[in-house]
């Protein structure tokens, strides 16, 4: 059974929200080759290569790229030396997310109230100017080196950001992907109150849901997750901590290979799953797939829904229900050659859950994958 929130849900109301976040502005992707990653989302997810920055635009410490689908915006950058950064941030994690942006009113005024509330300041309010105007953004550290960055793009004409140029000969299909849903961080054992606290005290958020070791467990491992969520509602970061068990957890896993904490997943949502889901297939991006004896399960379980069982089974969704409506969702494999960051696709009709009744049947899955790569 999910535990007792341990903060109070009603401590912050929509009033007392004072980072007023007006959405995710983008997620910025440090990888070994933005050229070629620029491509996976491309070619791979549907997303539309928007903007470039780069030695042509007069950035000489990284290749930029920036990719858009619906509200979703990501950027993928890649060092051109070993003295950049990014370099050093790449050596240690491979491909992974450093930045997990968010559009405020008062850039000035988010960083103020989150560093006076305990956070730890990664830049100071600052204005980059072009002739497209003023892109304004300061940044406080969240867990292991991922940012959080306060944007402000109110005062900026641009595609993006200074130095960035638009890329104009790069169509792309859309798969239907609308909006980041979720963004789950992986944090040490015994560490994850720590980062619940941390989002409730210096950004705001409340906690929406907890899961303890009982909801996601199998045999060999398992894990504890608390949801934390802004005033609005619009954006969801849920904290994932390993548990003991018989073998080596998921979590724990993840943290070998990425060295620190960081971004475990981003969902992605869709208005139609089943489309977005076999263009992606057909696309080449490779998927967890749960036992066949799941689907024979899943009408008693679920209970009426408007997707066809047949379809869901081929393209291997998973389907929860809870008080108010259902949600589809599919998990992809790791997207790097670590086994780290992967991207999940979620359909949500009325529920706003995560797919509790799906925990143990694609931890298990997961697990057979894990076992395979020598790690459980
Ligand atoms: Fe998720």
């Amino acid at each position: 059974m999910a535990q007792a929130a341990q903060l109070d849900p009603r401590s912050i109301t929509e009033e007392g929200d004072f980072l007023q976040i007006k959405s995710v502005d983008h997620v910025h992707f440090y990888v070994g080759n933005a050229k070629h990653t620029m491509y996976y989302w491309w070619k791979g997810f549907g997303f539309t290569p928007v903007a470039y920055s780069g030695l042509e635009t007069g950035n000489r410490d990284f290749a930029s790229y920036v990719l858009q689908s619906g509200q979703i915006r990501l950027v993928v950058s890649a060092p051109y030396g070993p003295s950049s950064p990014l370099a050093a941030h790449h050596l240690l994690h491979g491909d992974g997310v450093k930045q997990i942006a968010i559009e405020v009113d008062d850039v000035e005024k988010a960083w103020r109230e989150t560093t006076s509330r305990g956070g730890k300041s990664a830049w100071e309010p600052r204005e980059q100017k072009d002739d497209n105007g003023v892109y304004r953004t300061a940044a406080i550290h969240t867990y292991g080196e991922t940012l959080h960055v306060f944007v402000d793009r109110s005062g900026y004409k641009g595609v993006f950001a200074p130095t960035y140029r638009p890329i104009n000969d790069k169509k792309a299909e859309s798969l239907g992907l609308a909006a980041v849903d979720h963004m789950v961080g992986n944090v040490q054992l015994g560490k994850m109150n720590h980062w619940v606290n941390f989002y409730h005290q210096v950004m705001g958020f409340r906690q929406l849901l907890a899961f303890d070791d009982k909801d996601i467990s199998t045999e060999y491992s398992a894990l504890m997750s608390k949801v934390m969520q802004n005033g609005n509602g619009r954006v969801k970061f849920p904290i994932n901590e390993p548990a003991e068990g018989k073998r080596k957890s998921q979590i724990e896993e993840y943290l070998d290979y990425y060295y620190t904490p960081g971004v475990q997943h981003l969902a992605l949502a869709t208005g139609d799953i089943i489309k977005t889901v076999r263009q992606l297939r057909a696309n080449g991006i490779e998927f967890l797939r749960v036992p066949d004896a799941y689907y024979e399960m899943l009408p008693e379980r679920v209970g009426d829904i408007k997707e066809s069982l047949a379809e869901i089974n081929e393209l291997g969704i998973l389907v929860d229900r809870d008080d108010e409506g259902y949600l589809l969702q599919i998990f992809s494999r790791p997207i790097q050659d670590r086994p780290t960051v992967f991207v999940e696709i979620i359909q949500r009709h009325g529920a706003r859950g995560f797919g509790k009744g799906n925990f143990k049947a694609l931890f298990e899955s997961l697990e057979l994958e894990q076992e395979r790569r020598g790690n459980l």
